[in-house]
């Protein structure tokens, strides 16, 4: 297990830079086996997430190669096997590689995917459009088995229940070399899905309408890389270090953003009162002063995203007076981080699926364990802020999601360490 140790107390300043978005990244790795030639990734984020998925390519006999920030993946010598529960277990996004490897082989074999503890994930509308493009789904011993019908997978029109960004990427990943046309409807609108249709596309898919409800997919013989493709900053992580600038922050420069995909994130953050100079690719997040209590509601893009309602929290914490509410309609039992600020002296509760937030300015360093990678994000931000010492167990979640986030703090000013402890 890691630990992180954080001495808190300490204002931050300086300049970040976010790396490439680990949603987008997580999807991008298991569709790159769609491709018959190598693949090249730019900005590929420095995250366990990343090399447990390359531990799963190998298991295919994926060559890849990571140097700095490039992910080299070569699929040439692809051989298709089960991949099983071990590593499948350790991310939620191995469950792309039912997609991939359905498009690629018209057969899949995965165990039941893991992932963050943030409440019940459904895979129904996964397997609901794979059903649609003929696929059979077996789920047999915690393992899911996809076999396409014998002339292959064909295109189908698919309403999803609601928009899932998983479902959305898992059903064009197996459509793209479907016969004939794949419509999804009220289909998932993040930027990921952006990102992941203008990769493909460029490996000769014709995706259209990504970024819109309405998904069409042409299904394409083939699919072949030929140019690398850089990766979308990640939102989430920008929008984790706005947050920690504007509680503790003594002028914070965050480079590498998209403003647009972090719109209505933006416009709460300034709503508290957090003042901003955004600019091309940067955000300046002006030292932190007096803040507003405010009402959060999580929603799918363009709302305000799930990802952020924990690490926003300290912000909220840090508001002069009032009660906030936070109400996460995408996950709402992601509230594990609560218990745990408690024990730094924070004045929150969760009733009925509303997150009540008091001001608590007294945040004192105390034991704590991420039990997920966005609640740790909000524990590094609230330890941050504390009085003492902060030790973050579980430190692995963050980790699994945040690029290089001890030297970002530190080169913040951030007194962070993080250290392995052995479990007895
Ligand atoms: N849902 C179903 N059935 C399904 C699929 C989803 O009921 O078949 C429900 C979920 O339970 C949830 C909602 O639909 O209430 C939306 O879930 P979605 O499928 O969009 O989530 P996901 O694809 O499993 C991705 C991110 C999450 C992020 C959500 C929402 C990855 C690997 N994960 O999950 O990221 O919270 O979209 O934006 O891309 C994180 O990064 O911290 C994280 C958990």
């Amino acid at each position: 297990m890691k630990q992180m140790i954080i001495h808190g107390g300490k204002p931050l300043q300086g300049d970040v830079w976010i790396g490439g978005a680990k949603n987008s990244t997580v999807a991008l790795i298991p569709a790159s086996i769609l491709s018959r030639t190598k693949v090249t990734l730019e900005g590929v984020p420095r995250i366990a997430d990343v090399d447990n998925l390359m531990d799963l390519l190998s298991e295919m006999d994926v060559v890849c190669e990571f140097n700095g920030t490039t992910l080299c993946i070569d699929p040439e010598n692809i051989k298709m096997s089960p991949l099983p529960s071990g590593k499948i277990k350790s991310l939620r996004a191995s469950y792309y590689f039912m997609g991939a490897l359905l498009g690629r082989f018209g057969k899949a074999v995965v165990g039941f995917p893991g992932g963050d503890d943030i409440g019940p994930r459904p895979i129904d509308q996964h397997v609901k459009g794979f059903e649609a493009l003929g696929a059979c789904v077996k789920n047999e011993n915690d393992q899911i088995i996809l076999t396409a019908p014998k002339d292959g997978l064909h295109g189908a029109t698919i309403h999803l229940k609601m928009p899932s960004v998983g479902a959305t990427m898992n059903i064009i990943m197996a459509s793209v070399t479907a016969h004939g046309q794949t419509i999804i409807d009220n289909a998932a609108k993040e930027p990921e899905i952006i990102d992941l249709a203008t990769f493909l596309n460029n490996m000769g898919a014709q995706i259209r309408g990504a970024g819109t409800d309405s998904i069409r997919i042409e299904g394409v013989a083939q699919l072949k890389a030929q140019t690398p493709h850089t990766i979308i900053p990640d939102r989430i992580e920008a929008g984790t270090y706005i947050a920690l600038a504007g509680c503790i922050g003594n002028g914070v420069r965050i480079h590498n953003i998209i403003e647009e995909h972090l719109d209505s994130y933006l416009a709460k953050v300034e709503e508290m009162g957090v003042v901003l100079d955004a600019d091309e690719d940067s955000v300046y997040v002006y030292p932190a002063g007096d803040l507003r209590m405010i009402q959060i509601k999580t929603d799918s893009y363009p709302g305000f995203a799930t990802d952020l309602q924990q690490p926003v929290t300290p912000l909220l914490l840090s508001a002069k007076a009032g009660e906030g509410v936070i109400i996460d309609q995408v996950y709402p039992k992601r509230t594990g981080h609560i218990e745990q600020l408690c024990k730094m002296g924070a004045d929150i509760k969760a009733e009925d699926g509303i997150i009540l937030v008091h001001p608590s300015h007294q945040l004192h360093g105390a034991t704590v364990s991420a039990g997920e990678i966005r609640a740790g994000a909000c524990l590094m931000i609230a330890g941050l802020m504390a009085d003492g010492t902060t030790v973050i167990n579980n430190a692995d979640n963050i980790l699994r999601g945040y690029d290089r986030v001890e030297t970002k703090m530190q080169q913040l000013g951030a007194d962070v360490t993080i250290q392995d402890v052995i479990e007895k």
